[in-house]
């Protein structure tokens, strides 16, 4: 497939499933020739996904095997957050990224991986990354977004889609979930730890797609601990235990993340292609449980 083709495809998906970004793709995809030949990108493969996200992620060979991945909208600190876990020692695919046209990329190593387990074993060792991934870093402070300002929306729309069905989800949620996003203090985060964004690799685990949040430590682990329940383990015993494997975590603030999480994935699981109504039903008895 030719790169211009391959550009093209993804502005068209754009343009007929999420039009409002629109003009976010394109003006990702007018950066792309000049990024490619400031790298000296050739030997175009192909795209790595064929979705309607307003960001392109492309496999060149040329000078390596790598991935570059271009971001349409304002800049983000998933380069400089990746880039500072990896120098900690957290396993993150090597990179170096960059800011043009008032847009972020980043040029990735191609990592060769396989679907990783979500169990609690797997949870144990992401709970041993906690106390690095966390720390207060001056040289990312500046480039996180807001978690609550990113969550909110989603949690919004997650929660009127559960009240179309029918489930019991009180107004007054909103608030207690804007208490719990912007709950202690402001950490940088992932904000999407998730089965998707780990992979395994010859060497272990690898961790990326960070959407660089700021907010309070225990987030990342609630959302683990909610998309979990999808695959078995059961959410609150598997945040207790990160709670016991991360320093500085507060199980008040977990929980209470957790709570409102469950109600997020469970809206989720309202639109997946496997809804899953088991799961769906054991995260909102979680959160009516623990919610006011
Ligand atoms: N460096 C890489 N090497 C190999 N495959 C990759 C690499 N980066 C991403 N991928 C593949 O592409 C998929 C999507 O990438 P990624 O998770 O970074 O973005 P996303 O979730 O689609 O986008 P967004 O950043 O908008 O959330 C991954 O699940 C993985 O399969
Ligand atoms: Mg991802």
């Amino acid at each position: 497939m030719q790169l211009s083709a391959a550009l093209a495809a993804q502005v068209d998906r754009v343009r007929r499933l999420d039009p409002d970004q629109l003009a976010t793709i394109e003006h990702a995809a007018s950066l792309v020739p000049g990024i490619v030949a400031e790298l000296d990108l050739a030997g175009f493969v192909s795209p790595l996904v064929e979705d309607d996200k307003p960001r392109f992620l492309l496999r060149f060979s040329s000078p390596a095997d790598s991935v570059l991945k271009i971001y349409g909208d304002a800049p983000r600190g998933e380069g400089p957050l990746l880039t500072e876990w990896r120098r900690s020692g957290i396993p993150t695919p090597r990179l170096i990224h960059g800011e043009l046209g008032g847009c972020s990329w980043l040029l990735l190593e191609y990592v060769r991986m396989a679907p990783v387990t979500p169990d609690l074993r797997l949870t144990d060792q992401l709970a041993s990354w906690g106390a690095v991934m966390h720390r207060r870093s001056p040289a990312v402070a500046a480039t996180l977004r807001p978690l609550a300002a990113t969550m909110l929306p989603r949690w919004q729309l997650a929660a009127h889609r559960l009240r179309s069905l029918g489930h019991r989800v009180p107004a007054h949620w909103a608030e207690l979930a804007e208490q719990a996003y912007t709950a202690g203090d402001a950490v940088p985060l992932h904000g999407d730890l998730a089965a998707a964004n780990l992979g395994l690799t010859s060497d272990g685990v690898v961790l990326f797609d960070a959407s660089a949040l700021a907010g309070p430590r225990e987030f990342d682990a609630a959302r683990w601990c909610a998309r979990l329940a999808r695959h078995g383990p059961d959410p609150e015993r598997a945040l207790r235990r990160m709670a016991a494997l991360e320093p500085e975590f507060d199980l008040g603030i977990g929980v209470d993340l957790l709570a409102v999480e469950s109600v997020l994935e469970a809206g989720s699981l309202a639109t997946a292609a496997d809804p899953r109504p088991d799961v769906m039903a054991q995260l909102l008895t979680l959160a009516n449980r623990i919610l006011p």
